[in-house]
């Protein structure tokens, strides 16, 4: 469970997030959305503890993401909006993530497998070189293999072909019902039948929040 009660956080004297209020459960599957800059990757790399709040709280099942980020991180798996320029070969990352994450390689390579990921072929290329739906094709694999209790994707589908897009929803469909799940957005309708709530953000504020 999250709890963030009043989250500030300024960006060049702009409340980037301005007095943000939310509690998200166990099993929630949220998408997130709202217009471009209204402040949702922020809300999310806040939950993350990549960025410090300049007041408010955020406590991930009652440990702050700042102090405690290695606890706090075991649990969630995050997609970027934008792939890290990693420059780790594949075989690199995937030994990297099963050591540090407790990531059964195979798994990784079964989840790419589904998503249409030619992975075998592209073993020794380093990450950065791969095109840009390949890198989200890699990150999500990466991502379901972890089993984490909750999962953000911060508009995961943006570099997907139409294909690949409807595997990965595919895949999404899966899931354990105990999964929690935030979907940073822009297309309702893609998402619309996993989740069962609907935050709006606009200009740093939750607007809307709505169950479904
Ligand atoms: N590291 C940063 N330094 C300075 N300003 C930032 C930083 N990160 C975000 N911002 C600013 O915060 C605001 C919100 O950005 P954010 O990335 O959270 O928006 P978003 O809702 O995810 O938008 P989009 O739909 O375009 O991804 C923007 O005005 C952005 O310029
Ligand atoms: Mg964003």
């Amino acid at each position: 469970m999250i709890v963030i009660k009043e989250a500030v956080k300024r960006f060049l004297d702009v409340n980037v997030l301005d007095h943000v209020n939310l509690t998200i459960e166990d099993g929630d599957k949220i998408a997130l959305m709202g217009p471009n800059g209204a402040g949702k990757t922020t809300l999310v790399r806040s939950i993350l503890g990549f960025y410090h709040l300049d007041s408010g709280s955020i406590e991930v099942d009652g440990l702050s993401p700042i102090k405690m980020r290695q606890r706090v991180l075991t649990n969630i798996s995050f997609i970027p909006q934008t792939p890290p320029p990693i420059k780790l070969s594949l075989t690199e990352l995937i030994e990297y993530v099963a050591k540090s994450s407790q990531v059964v390689p195979q798994a990784i390579f079964e989840e790419a497998k589904r998503l249409d990921l030619a992975l075998e072929q592209n073993l020794s290329k380093p990450f950065f070189k791969l095109s840009g739906g390949m890198k989200q094709k890699m990150l999500i694999a990466i991502a379901l293999a972890k089993k984490s209790k909750m999962l953000i994707f911060d508009e995961p589908t943006a570099n997907l072909d139409p294909k690949a897009r409807e595997k990965f929803y595919n895949l999404l469909e899966e899931l354990d019902a105990k999964t929690s799940t935030i979907y940073i957005t822009h297309r309702l309708e893609e998402v619309e039948s996993l989740v069962n709530r609907k935050i709006y953000m606009d200009l740093g504020k939750v607007v809307e929040d709505e169950r479904v």
